[in-house]
């Protein structure tokens, strides 16, 4: 297995184990730092109790993963479950996801972005906190390479309409592409937490997945 710099810190499971503040995140940024490597980079926003980074790390070996979750408690249990895993190819960043972006992560650098059931906001005075909205769609868009894809589920269907019309104003994207529901073949065959406690619970699930087109670059605002 490949060695990384903060490999040490794994020595010391769990109570050592934690997620990167963004200011810990290589300036200019550094995929040999972070990761040990130069491979195509995916990105999680909200990543919860971390099943969607632990499994995808471990499906696909050949690239890398970065999870950004604002909530500390998560991102901690998210860098403890990598680290039992041991997995060399994921990482935690504890912050907003809409900072991150802006301020640390290299234009046109992400072959992937993955935002599974980000916090719905109810009351209609929060909705301007949601997550999918045009001004992170079009640093989404910024951040993707050409073909890079992005994954947006969720199980609130007026969400997800928003989200849609809001993804079809930014130009530059390809979709939304059908996605067929995958059977569960055991108890943890599920994309994400929610996605299993939704389904479980008889829900639907809202999936649309995006392609950036290539040789777009948006005008500024
Ligand atoms: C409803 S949960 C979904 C968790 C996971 N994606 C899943 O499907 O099981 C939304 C997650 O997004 C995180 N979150 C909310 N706003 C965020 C932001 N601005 N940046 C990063 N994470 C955020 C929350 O702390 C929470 O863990």
């Amino acid at each position: 297995m490949r060695k990384r710099s903060h490999q040490v810190a794994l020595t010391h499971l769990p109570s050592e184990v934690n997620a990167l503040l963004p200011d810990n995140l290589p300036q200019p940024w550094d995929s040999q730092t972070l990761f040990g490597r130069q491979a195509p980079l995916e990105l999680e926003i909200g990543s919860g109790r971390g099943l969607f980074i632990t499994q995808a790390a471990t499906v696909q070996p050949e690239h890398d993963f970065l999870g950004i979750e604002i909530s500390q408690k998560y991102a901690k249990h998210c860098a403890i479950l990598i680290a039992k895993k041991q997995l060399t190819n994921a990482m935690m960043v504890c912050g907003d996801a809409q900072a991150v972006l802006q301020n640390k992560i290299p234009d046109q650098s992400l072959a992937a972005v993955h935002i599974y059931f980000p916090d719905p906001w109810w009351k209609r005075r929060h909705r301007k906190r949601r997550i999918v909205c045009e001004p992170v769609i079009r640093l989404i868009h910024q951040k993707l390479i050409p073909a890079g894809k992005l994954h947006f589920w969720t199980d609130v269907e007026e969400y997800f309409l928003a989200g849609r019309q809001c993804i079809a104003h930014v130009p530059g994207f390809d979709g939304p592409i059908g996605i067929v529901e995958h059977v569960a073949e055991h108890d943890f065959d599920y994309r994400t937490h929610f996605e299993r406690r939704t389904r479980l619970h008889g829900e639907p699930v809202f999936r649309a997945l995006y392609e950036k087109l290539p040789f777009t670059s948006l005008p500024d605002f």
